[in-house]
């Protein structure tokens, strides 16, 4: 008899340690699981190459890491549920509208999933845990400030003819682009050193919905048409590279003779370089992801385990609910004098 209980004890411990681990090892996983929500690749920009190198970045901190480009704005909402329901440990966002999150979001707070933002900032939304992503403001400067510096303004040259082609108005950073280059040149402007001969000067003007390049180029198109017979184009502060590249199309499409004399971009795209290369495009601003990648990890580490995060603005980045602690990289010009420092 004592035997049988001997026995029946025994199948009972290994039985109830075997559930154990199978418990431990469950929550373990869980506890690695990273997901990423990446934008639409297919709109342009630097997402194609960021979504995988990010997912590379993750992967190699030891997290199991799945990453997702999304095709809509609609999509991308749908992704980030299907996400929550598998209860990762962490999720980055890099938002295709920033406007559109908040009722998903409030899914992952009550699912105690920390979010971090990538690259754009998140409305609406309390929900946000960090945000990594480059000095925004600082892009549209420097673009400013190579147009300045180019155009010889300081020292009085010009009237240059100008046009903006700024971003989509559903992502936070474009508005951050434009501004902070126009503040750079709105000085040359009131002193009619650059002239605007479309008119169009303010952000809800020169915006380019959902990043389009195919808008911008119509838009562009017609502004050549209606503004510039028989007239240079000097300058065009465009956003990003996608939408310089644009403008090129549009000058050609439109048989416009000659080039801008100075064109800006954003992403060092391999399309770009090639346009600066061959004297199309004056400028980039190259924002390394490995740089934002190797941030963003240290912020899935410290939501994950508890470590510190690296954090070097605590007060200047507040969506609509709250300020959010968060790390803005430096971002780089780049033109021909120093393209190779561009890592591809
Ligand atoms: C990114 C840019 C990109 C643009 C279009 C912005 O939010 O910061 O790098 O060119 O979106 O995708």
């Amino acid at each position: 008899m004592k035997r049988i209980f001997k026995t029946a004890a025994l199948v009972l411990a290994v039985l109830f340690s075997l559930l154990l681990a199978a418990g431990c090892g469950q929550d373990q996983n869980s506890a690695k699981k990273v997901s990423l929500l990446f934008p639409d690749p297919a709109a342009g920009g630097p997402w194609k190459n960021v979504g995988p190198l990010c997912q590379k970045y993750v992967s190699e901190a030891g997290y199991d890491c799945t990453m997702e480009f999304c095709s809509s704005p609609q999509n991308q909402v749908e992704q980030l549920k299907a996400a929550i329901a598998q209860k990762p440990a962490c999720i980055v966002l890099a938002v295709q509208d920033a406007m559109i999150f908040g009722d998903a979001l409030k899914e992952a707070t009550e699912a105690n999933i920390p979010v971090i933002a990538y690259d754009r900032l998140v409305m609406h939304t309390d929900a946000i845990t960090y945000y990594a992503s480059f000095d925004n403001s600082a892009v549209g400067e420097f673009m400013g400030r190579y147009v300045e510096e180019k155009l010889n303004l300081k020292s009085g040259a010009g009237p240059f003819t100008l046009e903006f082609v700024a971003g989509d108005p559903s992502d936070m950073n474009a508005p951050m682009f434009y501004q902070g280059a126009y503040d750079k040149l709105k000085p040359y402007i009131d002193k009619g050193q650059l002239v605007i001969p479309s008119g169009q000067a303010a952000f809800k003007d020169v915006a380019t919905d959902g990043w389009s390049a195919d808008k911008a180029k119509a838009r562009m198109e017609t502004i050549l048409r209606q503004h510039y017979a028989g007239r240079n184009l000097d300058l065009v502060v465009a956003a990003n590279d996608d939408l310089a590249n644009a403008v090129l199309e549009a000058q050609k499409s439109v048989g416009y003779n000659g080039l801008p004399t100075l064109l800006t971009g954003q992403d060092a795209s391999d399309k770009a370089l090639q346009n600066i290369r061959e004297g199309r495009q004056a400028m980039t601003i190259y924002k390394d992801p490995n740089v934002l990648c190797a941030k963003v990890v240290r912020m899935v580490k410290a939501v994950v385990e508890g470590s510190q995060p690296a954090i070097n603005d605590v007060q200047n980045i507040k969506n609509d609910v709250k300020t959010i602690p968060s790390y803005l990289c430096i971002p780089a010009i780049v033109d021909k004098e120093n393209i190779d420092v561009v890592k591809k």
